[in-house]
Order: structure tokens, then sequence, then C-alpha cells
């Protein structure tokens, strides 16, 4: 398989470009009328969308006060509950027998919730934690699997103005608990466990430990049973789900909040150690959210099936699993498990029992089943979908193409293809834009393999140089964003200097996402990862810093240096050159030592796949690590230019030994 990235370096131009069939054009959600609108008037086009996607408790006056730049207000005076909006309201209307989710567990049983069900089920719950002493502003760590009940927690902590912060379920104890402290959470959220590869893997004893020392602010342990593994009980914290949730009343009145209430923490990696807190609110969030899920899936809530494969410990789980389709009153399939248990074809067997027609995954996924072959999801009917969106890293052209040809062109297991194959969305956009930033519009743009294309309606994107001037087309830089947008991060918990000194000091008045793009000779963009020390692996955020601190905090480790080497699976994989102090002893046993050491630390999906002992690593004579030329030596190239090293002999050592 071609290699993700330097595809796309290599690629000076895409001749492909694969248009909406007219059937998909005429019946599509949005049409060309959307870019025309958002360019006559940005802000009227966001207030129309306001109006359109949210039942508004209290109509908002102002669409936008940028007058406390960088920090936005949208859609000042409005008033809103996010939950009453993905909830009663499709209830009050008369859908409340539509399914809101098809649950898939990892051990093959089901549940479905209909809307009445869910509203019902998110009110005993916001009922549950009141009683429990959360209120408006609470923060609340939810620490859960791929399951309904994250779902509701996070919909009853919006419905009663209490902010979640998810943390993702690989995380690992130290981790969880640096986080609630961050956020001083009074609740935790969990659930005895889950099952990983048809195993059972457990969750509440990572609560346990990082609650073991005191000093933090937890009041209540909720625990979900579902794996049933046996699990310690302090009696003080700890309370099952079904006894205070189960047993709550039905009947929970929303109350609206500000439109600038917030809604979530959701915590990520930046170019330093520490996770920072990105802080969302909930109008202007909700609104982007919802108005992309429609317009970029083109869903047709009564009759379409959505699945977002992205766990709810991610920014696309909260988006596009717990918020959007629920908002537009959708139909969504929620799958536990992992795509490789019980079989390599589980994801097929999932969309052709449910009929999924709307797919959202990530790139390393299909490449994954790229590996796998297609005859795995030749063997199932696919023939329902009809858009296929991507997210997370770069696609390169060959996954796309394969995504196309193999998934969207399935018209039965009989080897029929389809006329108009499903067109491809791939979406560009981060936890700090909240929502979709640049995508197609699949009735209207002609798509290109590896290209997310073009911003979307309403958002004002561009490339830059250093000096921060537009670049022409054919031409690269950085990637920024020119004027706010209604999901952008309100900032960083408890940290607003930093939020204004990482994204908004770069450029004079623009926003920094840290990636590099380019426009092609059309105009249309093209992403080519992070220039900064952000890594992706899995469409993870990983910060090489973080894994840097993690290791020289490890007793045997004198100095440390981590770079993300390319992976043709994984987009990007961790691979650290270590010192180690002057006792420790090489060898297979430090390695896996200090692997476990950062899968401890911040959790497995940080661990190095490769740590390499090196005597000495590659220093200026400044003293800084040219990470560059260990990125040369990860990824088995000639080592670039090492002249200006203080001594050049260092990079040739560890070069050789890297091809060992
Ligand atoms: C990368 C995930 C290329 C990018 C929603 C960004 C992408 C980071 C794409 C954000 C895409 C996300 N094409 N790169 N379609 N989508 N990225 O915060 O580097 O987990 O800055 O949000 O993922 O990752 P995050």
């Amino acid at each position: 398989m071609t290699d993700a990235t330097s595809t796309l370096d290599n690629l000076m131009h895409e001749e492909r470009a694969f248009g909406p069939s007219a059937d998909f054009a005429a019946n599509a959600v949005a049409d060309a009328s959307r870019y025309e609108r958002a360019k006559a008037d940005r802000l009227g086009y966001w207030a129309d969308r306001a109006r359109e996607v949210l039942t508004w408790d209290t109509d908002f006056t102002e669409t936008l006060d940028w007058s406390d730049a960088p920090v936005a207000k949208w859609f000042v005076g409005g008033k809103v509950n996010a939950a009453y909006n993905a909830l009663d309201r499709h209830v009050e209307a008369g859908n409340g027998d539509r399914v809101a989710i098809y649950f898939e567990g990892a051990l093959g049983d089901t549940t479905t919730y209909t809307y009445a069900e869910l509203t019902a089920a998110v009110k005993k719950a916001a009922n549950a934690f009141e009683s429990l002493g959360v209120a408006k502003g609470d923060r609340v760590a939810v620490y859960l699997p791929m399951i309904p009940e994250a779902v509701i927690t996070m919909l009853a902590c919006a419905r009663i103005g209490a902010v979640h912060s998810v943390v993702f379920g690989g995380f690992s104890a130290d981790a969880l608990r640096s986080r609630i402290d961050d956020a001083e959470a009074k609740l935790v959220v969990t659930a005895d466990g889950t099952w990983r590869r048809g195993k059972p893997s457990s969750l509440k004893p990572a609560v346990d430990a990082a609650l073991a020392a005191p000093g933090h602010t937890v009041e209540n342990v909720v625990v979900v049973k579902r794996n049933s593994e046996p699990t310690e009980w302090n009696d003080g914290l700890d309370k099952w789900w079904n006894d205070v949730v189960l047993t709550a009343s039905e009947d929970h009145a929303p109350v609206a909040h500000d439109s600038e209430h917030p809604l979530f923490i959701l915590y990520t990696s930046g170019t330093t150690g520490k996770p920072k807190g990105i802080l969302h609110t909930t109008g202007g969030y909700i609104v982007q959210s919802a108005a992309t899920l429609k317009d970029t899936f083109d869903l047709h809530p009564e009759t379409d099936v959505y699945w977002c494969t992205a766990d709810v410990g991610w920014v696309t789980g909260h988006s596009y699993v717990a918020y959007a389709p629920l908002v537009n009153g959708a139909t969504q399939v929620m799958f536990e498990g992992t795509p490789d248990t019980p079989h390599q074809g589980i994801w097929w067997e999932i969309v052709e029992k449910y009929k999924v027609s709307l797919l959202y995954t990530a790139p390393t996924a299909i490449r994954t089943c790229m590996k796998w072959g297609r005859e795995i999801p030749d063997g199932y009917d696919l023939s329902s979908l009809r858009v296929l969106g991507t997210v997370g890293e770069p696609i390169n052209p060959e996954a796309w193409m394969w995504y196309r040809d193999v998934i969207g062109a399935n018209a039965g297991k009989n080897g029929e293809k389809k006329e108009h194959p499903a067109p491809i969305v791939d979406t560009w956009w981060q936890t700090e834009t909240g929502s979709h930033m640049i995508a197609p519009l699949p009735g209207v743009t002609h798509t290109k393999p590896g290209s997310a294309q073009v911003a979307v309606p309403g958002i004002s994107i561009d490339i830059v140089d250093e000096m921060g001037e537009s670049v022409g087309d054919g031409e690269g830089g950085y990637l920024v964003i020119r004027d706010p947008w209604p999901s952008m991060l309100r900032g960083i918990w408890g940290d607003p200097e930093r939020f204004k000194e990482t994204y908004w000091s770069r450029f004079d008045g623009m926003y920094f996402a840290g990636d590099g793009a380019k426009y092609d000779e059309d105009g249309d963009l093209w992403l080519l990862g992070r220039v900064d020390d952000v890594m992706n692996v899995s469409g993870h955020r990983l910060s090489t810093t973080e894994i840097e601190s993690s290791l020289v905090a490890h007793d045997k480790v004198a100095e440390a240096a981590v770079v993300g080497a390319k992976d043709a699976t994984t987009g990007e994989a961790v691979v650290a050159f270590v010192i180690l102090r002057g006792s420790a002893e090489e060898g297979e046993d430090i390695v896996t030592e200090l692997r476990n050491h950062v899968g401890k630390q911040i959790g497995p999906i940080a661990k190095p796949r490769h740590v390499l002992v090196v005597p000495e690593l590659p220093k200026t004579r400044s003293g800084k690590i040219m990470r560059r030329l260990l990125k040369d030596a990860a990824e088995g190239r000639e080592v670039g230019d090492a002249s200006t090293l203080a001594d050049p002999s260092v990079m040739t050592k560890i070069a050789e030994d890297m091809r060992k």
C-alpha cells in the first residue's frame, strides 16, 4: 500500500473528480445557494441557520459579539436547552416512536431507544444527578465505554447545565485524575467495564486508582453495570447507576440556558506536556454541529440511518454522536465493539443489518479494511449507503478510491456495482473548531480523492505564508481561520492566556490551526498534516512533548525525544529515542518497561511503537534536539542535513541502530 502522506506530498494535481448524480443533487438538503447566501451576508446566514436547526426558548438579539476577541459570543441573549432540542421537542412533534439509537453491544447484544425512551432515560439521569448535588455549572467527569449511557449522561448534564468532561476510556488512571483535578469535577460517571476483542476490559479500577490519593473534588461515582466483572466498592463514593438513575422520576423540566453557557470541556493534546481543556458553549456549538451534519451528510432524518464509528471520548463522538444527530432527529447506530471482533466483517454486517445510509469513519479504519481485503465487505449488501464521511487525518487518494469503489459502489452481495457510488465527504475540523470547517457539500461539490476541498458555507478558511499573507493556487502554507465561527472554542479551561498564545499569537487576528495545507490549481484545499509537535496516530491527537515528559519522569531515563513516524495504517506511529541513566541496563526489558510506563501515565494509545535506546541525541550547539533528523531515521530515510549538530556522528550511529 502506498504511504499516506508521501502520496499527498507527491501529488501535484488530481485529475479525478466526481460530481453528484442528478438525482442526488435534486434531492440534496443543501444546494449551492448556501454558499451564495453565506457569502452575501455571513452573519445573517448563521442567524438563519440558528433559527432553522434549534428551537430557542428566547430568541437571540445579536448574532455575534466579537468585542472581547478572541473570545466570541454567538447568538447573544438567546436562551436554549441542548437536551430539549435533542429529545423532548421530537417527542412533542409526534416523533417519539422514531428510533434514536440502535445500540449494538460488543458481545452482540442489542438495545433500541426510541426518542420517547431516550428522553425518559435522560430525564431520569438528570433527576439522579441533581439528587447527588450536581447543579448548573458543576463539572461531571464521564469515563464510559461506547454505550447509550454515555450519551444519556452527556445530555443529562446539558439539561441541568452541568459541564461534562468526557475522558476517553483508553486513558489511564493518572490521565483521568489530572483531568478530574483540572476541571474540579464533582461527579464521575463510569462503568464496571466493557469488552475489548471479546475479553472483559475494566474501567472502574482506573477510577478507583485515580481517586485513591486524597485531595480530589469528587463527591460521587455513579457506576453503570455493563460487563459485571467484580469491582471494589467505596461505600462513601460509589453508587450503582441502576440504584440512582433507574429509580429516579421521569419528570424533569428543561431549563433554558444562556447561549454562551458552558456545555462541555474536552481535553486534547497540545504542543506542551499538559493537555488543554477545550471549552465549548451551548448555542453556537449546537447550531454549527447540527447544521453541518445536515449539510455535509445530506441528512434526511425521516429516512436515513446514520452511523458514526467514533468513540464519545473524542470530539467526533461529541458533535456527531451525542449532539448533532439527535438535535436533527436522526436515527443512529452506536457500536461498542472493535472492527475486528467477532470477525473482520462486523462493520459491514451492521451496515447491512440496519441499512445504514450515512457512514462516518476515519482513514485509519479504511486503510485497515483495505489491508484485510475487499472480499470481506464484498460479502455484504451495502447498497443502503448514500454518503460516506471521513475525519481525523488526511486521507490518501488510494484509501479514498477504495472507500468509493468497494464500500460506496457496492450494490449487494452479488457483486453488482452502483451506477453512482456514494459520494465521499472528507471533513477537516478539530476539537477546537467543534464542527466541520472544510468539507464538500455532496449535492454540489465535485469531490476529489484526497482533498477536503472547500470551506463550509459561512466559514472563512485561508492558507497563509510565514508572514500571514494569503498564498495563491498551487501553493502551500499554514491553515488559518480568518473570522470567528459559531462552534469555535471559547477558551482553554482555567487558562485564558494559553488560549491566546496557542491559537491567536502566530498570525495577527487569525486563528492558527496548527495544520499545513495547500491549494491545488483549482483552488481546492489539501491538508498536509500538523506543523507543530502534535502527532496523529489513528486519528488520535498525541503530543510529542507529553510523551517525552512521561518518559523522562521514569527513573531510568535521562533524556528522551519522541517523533511521529509515518505508518501505512495508523497515519503516524510514536517512536521514542531515550538515553538511559548511568546505572540502567539496555535490552528488551527496559523497552517493555518504558512502553508500559507511558501506557500507565497517559494511556495505551500513547505507547511508543518503537523505543530505541541511544547514547546521545542529535542536538544543535545551543542544545536543541533536532527531531527532524530523528524522524528521517525513524522513517528509514536518508538522514537530512546534520551539519548544524554539535556532533554529527550521533546521527550516523542512530540511523545505523534504527536499521538493525
Ligand atoms: C487532523 C478531530 C486532514 C488535523 C476532528 C487537525 C485532519 C487534527 C482531518 C484535529 C481531515 C482532522 N484531513 N487532517 N479531514 N480532520 N484532521 O482535535 O491535523 O482530534 O488539526 O479533531 O486532526 O484532531 P482532533
